[in-house]
């Protein structure tokens, strides 16, 4: 007759056991301390040299990899107005909105020794930084980076166009609005 409340209160027993069980495993919760290493941390940092499984390991392009379309320059547009324009202004002449709130001034895109740097050298410098500015290897992937440097040389064009090489329309406005 006590046979099967018996039977019950055995088994949830067996089943509590168990819990416990796996609620003792021999693993770290995240950011659980450990006397294991000299730091006093669980949590590693990965060795020097670690590459990620899905790493593209190939050698990184050293000139613009695309066509250079419409869809690249519009895209470039939007990178660069999120990410750069804050500092180095929408026009690239270094008057930033961070800039008048007291960051270090950029130099503007439309000096000579700018114009003349290579693809290569704006890739580098969103990829690593330079001086006082940050990387933003980050927040801006490679593909987004050829497309911000298309359009820096874009806006550098747009200060710099030998007027033969306007379309005829812009080339007539131009005539029009010099005249006194
Ligand atoms: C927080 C402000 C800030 C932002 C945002 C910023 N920069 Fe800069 N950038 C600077 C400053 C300041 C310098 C000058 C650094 C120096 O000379 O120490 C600079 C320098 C440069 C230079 C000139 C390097 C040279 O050879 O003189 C380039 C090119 C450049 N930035 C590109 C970019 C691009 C592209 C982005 C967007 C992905 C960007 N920057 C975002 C502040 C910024």
């Amino acid at each position: 007759m006590n046979g099967l409340p018996a039977m019950l209160i055995l088994g949830a027993l067996f089943v509590a056991g168990c819990r416990q069980d796996m609620e003792d495993q021999p693993r770290y919760d995240p950011l659980e301390a450990s006397n294991q290493f000299a730091d006093g941390m669980s949590a590693r940092t990965p060795v020097e040299g670690t590459v990620a499984h899905d790493a593209d390991l190939s050698p990184p392009p050293t000139v613009l990899p695309y066509p250079v379309t419409i869809e690249l320059l519009r895209r470039g547009q939007q990178r660069f107005e999120i990410f750069c324009s804050p500092c180095h202004g929408r026009t690239g002449d270094g008057h930033g909105i961070i800039v008048e709130r007291g960051f270090p001034a950029p130099p503007s895109y439309h000096q000579d020794v700018l114009r003349k740097a290579s693809n290569q050298h704006f890739y580098d410098v969103i990829t690593n930084g330079y001086g006082a500015m940050y990387s933003y290897a980050a927040r801006v992937p490679p593909p987004d980076r050829w497309a911000i440097v298309a359009y820096i040389r874009a806006l550098q064009f747009s200060r710099a166009a030998p007027v033969a090489a306007l379309p005829q329309s812009l080339r007539a406005r131009l005539e029009a609005e010099a005249k006194p």
